[in-house]
């Protein structure tokens, strides 16, 4: 039962934000001198000067949300929200009966992560972004796609998500016309490559949330397609159920599409992603430097100890799950 599946699957959280090459806590950064620091109209943003922006908003969110970092939002923590209005991420949501948003395990804006996913989406450094994957789409998926939706800069945005079950794209697609961020369209995955050849320039045609429909492992060569049609990636959001490995996924990922945040949820959690996060910072000298992370209690505690943590530092994290905000160092 996919709901099953996606119980099993998603988090927790405390944000501890590690600025870039600052190695400062989001509380403890400090805002005004570094912010005299960013040069005005230049091409592209600093990544310090983006996560800066994007923690700021994040703390302004959570201000309104009462600070809080639980799965489940309390009625009357956040403000109520209007669709209307853009300054406040949507709560999440499902629509199936009798199930609620956290029994789905939904990223939400009562979580520092879901937050941050929104504000970092929100602002001009991200236009294009990847899901891996829906899951039932009330969560991290409507973040996203709200987000984009409002973004600035006023060039297309687009985010494309991959889901293998149909009910659950279904579901998707109705949680996003209900919260109205409107759909860029969807597309059932076929063939060799996963794309009809006319399917491509329609997608590129059509900014917004795109919903793909399929196993992704089965198309080779599916996000070089993508990313080449849709000019890269920004931000890639990993949140895999258990077992489907992207180790294969990601070098051709990483390749074509080279993105430039990565972020992986329940990076503590055996046969999820926290093995990318691990790969991409074992060279402390490397590309990528963890940008923030963080944690939130965990509701399935018997199960996150059932599938075992990563790493040795599993009495510690047991309790709770992880997130963890990844970015390529700017080019020199
Ligand atoms: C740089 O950041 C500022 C402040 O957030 C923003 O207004 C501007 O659009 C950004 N520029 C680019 C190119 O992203």
């Amino acid at each position: 039962m996919a709901i099953l599946r996606h119980h099993r699957r998603r988090l927790s959280q405390r944000l501890v934000g590690v600025l870039l090459g600052l190695g400062a806590t989001v509380e403890s950064a400090s805002w005004a001198s570094s912010r005299a620091g960013r040069s005005v109209g230049r091409e592209r943003n600093t990544t310090t000067d983006v996560l800066r922006d994007a923690m700021e908003c994040e703390r302004q969110v959570a201000d309104r949300c009462n600070g809080i970092n639980v799965f489940e939002e309390p009625s009357g923590a956040c403000p109520p929200w209007d669709a209307a209005v853009d300054l406040m991420p949507p709560p999440a949501a499902a629509l199936f009966a009798g199930v609620t948003a956290t029994d789905l395990g939904c990223i939400s804006r009562s979580l520092g992560f879901g937050r941050l996913l929104w504000c970092l989406a929100r602002g001009p450094a991200v236009r294009t972004a990847l899901e891996l994957f829906t899951g039932t789409g009330g969560g991290s998926t409507l973040l996203l796609a709200h987000a984009l939706a409002a973004g600035a800069g006023g060039r297309p945005q687009h985010l494309l998500s991959v889901e293998r079950d149909v009910r659950n794209v279904a579901h998707a697609i109705e949680v996003l016309q209900v919260s109205g961020v409107k759909l860029g369209g969807f597309v059932h995955l076929g063939g060799a490559t996963g794309l009809e050849p006319s399917e491509l320039p329609e997608l590129v045609a059509r900014p917004g949330p795109w919903l793909l429909h399929g196993d992704l492992l089965q198309y080779k060569g599916l996000l070089e397609l993508l990313c080449q049609a849709v000019g890269g990636l920004d931000l890639v959001m990993l949140d895999p159920p258990i077992g489907v490995d992207l180790e294969r996924v990601w070098p051709g990922l990483d390749r074509a599409c080279k993105p430039r945040f990565v972020a992986v949820h329940n990076a503590n959690l055996r046969g999820h992603a926290g093995w990318l996060r691990h790969q991409l910072l074992a060279d402390p000298g490397g590309e990528w430097q963890e940008a923030a992370s963080g944690s939130h209690p965990s509701p399935w505690e018997a199960v996150d100890r059932e599938i075992g943590f990563l790493g040795d530092d599993g009495e510690l994290t047991a309790g709770r799950r992880t997130w963890s905000l990844l970015a390529r160092r700017d080019p020199l």
